[in-house]
């Protein structure tokens, strides 16, 4: 995360209230709330917002069929999303929806001044629509005279409606790209959207009369807003657009817009096209990562297999869930989700690897020291043993930063874990067991000890509960959240006169 600021703003995007929350909602936002906690153990003043999407035709028809008004529905139903966000430890700054006033103040802000620079006009639109998806398609985009994202039956729609010049920003925004290069990751992402700007853009269309759940066109009340040009602003609103400019300065661009692939289009394209038009910095990055299948097969109402992460949690632990997440699969790529592999890296990385270190390195401190952890008395001897453990924890650091730049979570979590497995390797070499002289013993717990110690720095973001424990068991008292990653990742005889205390298992081995 290179800054020239010492803040870190980072979105997901805000979900729609008319679903269920799914895995795959809990995936871009516990992704999210891992770089998060990065940023702020690195010191940055981060500000981390998700939040609900709550108009459209689609929130209207759901209203409509279950009899209430859609901002009675919208208020009943959407608070799932923070009340999961709660339960998977998601540690997000604000949670935005787009019936709030400050939203509806911020996006008819926004529409008025690229109205009076003249890229928003009235015209006539007729095309297919696909309810579902929100979206307008030509005759050319459908597949088999169908919604080409869905598969849906689409309908012919012709309305006036106001129309956003996009075309006007087909080259620009290939320049962007061109001298951005990090701005639409993954590069496989990236040339989808080069491709698709060199097609040619057409306008596109911003308003609606055909249903009327929206923010009201300033001056056409006729007219309610395109539901995506709403939508995207909630990432200006809750930086204090239009009124804040203190904040806005604070925090505009935001660093990061974590989404999933089948939104990139809106995020990568129509997105900062908007802002260009307003005369307004774009977001640094946009990073679109890959769908979760569900035992092999696309996740589907109909199908019956989506996946209910509050169910899962409840039956394998908030921590578990999170780690198999962003450890199964690189972030980008599509990823196959089935409670056997879940169990399978439970029980291998967690409970074999981290748990089992965690328990017997503190059963030995109490056997052999009273629950004392002793100190380290470094020795060029045993520079194979201690010194190969203090090599890995210093050189990882700059490896672990590496790998989250690039938002390669995988990575940097298989980094972190050959560590941890290194450790248990050398608790199996240096027998504490049998050793016989005091000095080498000391030295063998105290340097399992500090590893631990850090090792949980690492782990917080992901498993911030479990981290915690760990830094409890070592007996440090403070908020492990409250950590510098600077200070905390250093290698030392710290914790030398601390009292372990010996906790449940971390990670019980599921049968
Ligand atoms: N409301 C819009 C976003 C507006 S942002 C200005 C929206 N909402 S959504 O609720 O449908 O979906 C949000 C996210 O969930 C998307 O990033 C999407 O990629 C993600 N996922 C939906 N199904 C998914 C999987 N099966 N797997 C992974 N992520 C998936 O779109």
């Amino acid at each position: 995360m290179p800054k020239e600021k010492n803040t870190f703003y980072i979105t997901t995007p805000i979900y729609y209230v008319n679903d269920v929350p799914h895995i795959g909602h809990a995936y871009t936002t516990i992704a999210a709330d891992f770089l998060a906690r990065f940023a702020r153990l690195k010191g940055l003043d981060t500000f981390f917002l998700t939040g609900t999407d709550e108009h459209g035709q689609k929130v209207e028809k759901a209203a409509s069929a279950s009899g209430l008004s859609p901002q009675e529905f919208v208020n009943n139903v959407g608070s799932q999303f923070s009340t999961l966000w709660q339960r998977l430890d998601v540690s997000n700054d604000d949670f935005i929806r787009t019936t709030e006033d400050r939203h509806k103040k911020a996006v008819t802000a926004l529409w008025n001044t690229v109205l009076e620079k003249g890229d928003i006009y009235l015209g006539e639109y007729e095309d297919w629509y696909c309810t579902p998806c929100e979206s307008f398609w030509t005759e050319k985009q459908l597949a088999a005279s169908k919604c080409p994202d869905c598969g849906r039956p689409v309908e012919k729609l012709k309305e006036p409606s106001y129309f956003f010049r996009l075309s006007k920003f087909g080259q620009p925004l290939l320049e962007h790209i061109e001298k951005n290069p990090g701005f639409i990751k993954p590069d496989y992402r990236r040339n989808e959207i080069v491709s698709f700007l060199k097609e040619g853009l057409r306008d596109l269309s911003v308003s609606r009369t055909s249903f009327s759940w929206g923010i009201p066109v300033p001056g056409n009340e006729k007219h309610v807003m395109y539901v995506w040009f709403d939508a995207l602003t909630n990432y200006l609103t809750a930086a204090g657009y239009p009124d804040n400019a203190n904040r806005l300065e604070k925090y505009w661009p935001a660093d990061i817009h974590i989404i999933g692939k089948d939104i990139l289009r809106f995020h990568a394209v129509y997105w900062p096209a908007f802002l260009m038009a307003a005369g307004l910095p774009l977001p640094k990055q946009v990073f679109a990562h890959g769908w979760w299948t569900i035992d092999g097969q696309k996740m589907s109402k109909s199908k019956g297999n989506v996946v209910d992460p509050g169910a899962i949690v409840e039956k394998y632990g908030v921590d578990a869930f999170r780690y198999f997440l962003l450890r199964e699969v690189p972030f980008g790529l599509d990823g196959d989700f089935s409670e056997k592999a879940l169990m399978g890296r439970i029980n291998a990385d967690l409970a074999n690897d981290i748990g089992n270190l965690l328990s017997r390195s503190v059963t030995m401190i109490e056997k052999y020291r009273d629950g004392v952890i002793p100190s380290y008395e470094p020795s060029a001897e045993r520079e194979e043993l201690e010194g190969r453990v203090r090599f890995l924890l210093t050189e990882l650091p700059g490896q672990f930063e590496k790998s989250i730049g690039e938002l390669n979570f995988h990575e940097a979590l298989s980094k972190v874990w050959a560590v941890v497995k290194e450790l248990n390797g050398y608790v199996d070499k240096t027998a504490p067991w049998k050793e016989k002289d005091d000095a080498v013993l000391s030295t063998v717990l105290s340097t399992l000890a500090e590893g631990l110690r850090i090792l949980a720095v690492y782990a917080w973001p992901v498993m911030p509960s479990s981290s915690q424990k760990i830094w409890e068991s070592l007996g440090l008292e403070k908020n492990i959240g409250e950590a510098s990653f600077e200070a905390a990742t250093i290698w030392g005889n710290t914790l030398s006169g601390s009292k372990v205390k010996k906790m449940p298992p971390l990670f019980p081995r599921l049968q």
